[in-house]
């Protein structure tokens, strides 16, 4: 089976990412090769959407190894990423006796992977940990570097852990049964890798974005795509774990994104396409700061179009609205917001301290 290694450094010890297409049959095999001795439970931590599309299967070929697998699915959206689904996750583990040596595998998109990651890290204290990704955001973000969490009615992860999984095993064919609204969407994550400074990924895009972005899903393209993004996920988080420096570049269109989804209560946008429109918005407060000029908007939202993602704000959405989101942001201090900025496509800046007012500029 063909697949490529990343190492990842974390403070619990270095991990390691395998990205390959169809790996995923191998995966039982792998766990046994940790030193998960077969005999021993594994808890297959997904949702609905995914258990019938995925879970089941891979459940079979868990338990045709000897695994005594015990499933758990979280109800399927955002709006379940709260403490009460982590609450109902943790009552069904430890009613099964669960024990510290015992594995949590997240098999999901990013919200089953936060909460089935926080699940594992508050569980008995920390069990261990394994990320099976099976949307874009998943793959090329949310199973490398360690946070997992929840969201809270004050805002969006809010309430959460930095905890390394042990390994990530990443099968690009599980996003064939994506919707391609959803493949989409990823896109945004991935143009932002392109667009903090991945000059191999923008070559790389310049040439497929429209074959990524099209209905019919190419594995090697978009195994390449994933590959290039999870290694520069790996080479940022293992340089600095705990975003004190350039981690925070990853949050490139991520305080307008996170504002705009909770200012639209996590409904009728998608998170991709709210960080996209996030970049757009970073790119007219930079214009406006004097950072850039006004080409990086126009660049962005190119690169958007041909993604197929919306590149115009939601109209009704005023900064009034946005404003209690951005304050709320993880990243903000004393009520004040930390921006990544574009200085050109290819280069960003980290800003602190700026007054939300001085954001409207953002989506005037
Ligand atoms: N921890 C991190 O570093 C980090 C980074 C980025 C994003 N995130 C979090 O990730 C979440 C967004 O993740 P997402 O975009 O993957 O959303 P998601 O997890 O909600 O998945 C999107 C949809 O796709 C479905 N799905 C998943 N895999 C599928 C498949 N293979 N085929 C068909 N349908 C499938 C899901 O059931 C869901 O309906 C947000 O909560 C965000 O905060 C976390």
């Amino acid at each position: 089976m063909k697949f490529r290694e990343i190492m990842v450094s974390s403070h619990s010890g270095p991990y390691r990412i395998r990205v390959g297409n169809r790996i995923k049959d191998e995966i039982p095999g792998w766990l046994v090769e940790m030193g998960f001795p077969v005999t021993r439970k594994v808890a297959l931590i997904s949702n609905v959407t995914v258990r019938n599309l995925h879970g089941n299967a891979f459940s079979a070929s868990l338990a045709a190894r000897g695994f005594s697998v015990a499933g758990f699915d979280f109800s399927d959206g955002e709006s379940y990423k709260t403490l009460d689904s982590v609450r109902e996750c943790l009552d069904r583990l430890l009613s099964l006796k669960w024990e510290r040596q015992d594995p949590v595998l997240a098999l999901g998109g990013g919200v089953v992977g936060d909460m089935g990651g926080f699940v594992a890290s508050i569980l008995l204290r920390g069990v261990p940990l394994i990320h099976v990704p099976t949307t874009v955001v998943g793959q090329v973000d949310s199973s490398i570097g360690g946070k997992t969490g929840v969201d809270h009615p004050e805002g969006k992860n809010l309430i959460g852990s930095f905890y390394p999984p042990q390994s990530v095993w990443i099968d690009p064919s599980f996003l064939e049964t994506l919707p391609l609204r959803e493949r989409r969407s990823g896109l945004g994550e991935v143009i932002k890798y392109a667009l903090i400074g991945n000059r191999e990924l923008l070559r790389f895009l310049d040439g497929n974005l429209e074959i990524l972005s099209g209905e019919r899903f190419d594995r090697d393209v978009w195994e390449e795509t994933i590959f290039l993004c999870a290694s520069h996920k790996a080479r940022i988080v293992s340089e600095d774990e705990r975003e004190s420096g350039v981690r925070m570049n990853l949050n490139f269109g991520h305080t307008f994104g996170h504002a705009l989804e909770g200012a639209m209560g996590y409904e009728g946008i998608l998170h991709g396409e709210a960080v996209g429109l996030g970049m757009i918005a970073a790119a007219r407060v930079a214009r406006a700061l004097g950072i850039t000029g006004e080409e990086t908007e126009e660049v962005i939202r190119a690169y958007l179009k041909r993604a197929c993602l919306p590149d115009r704000w939601p109209s009704g959405i005023s900064f009034d609205r946005l404003e209690r989101f951005l304050k709320t942001d993880k990243k903000a201090s004393s009520g004040r917001v930390t921006l990544v900025l574009p200085v050109r496509p290819g280069e960003v800046v980290r800003t602190r301290d700026y007054e939300p007012s001085v954001l409207g500029s953002g989506i005037a």
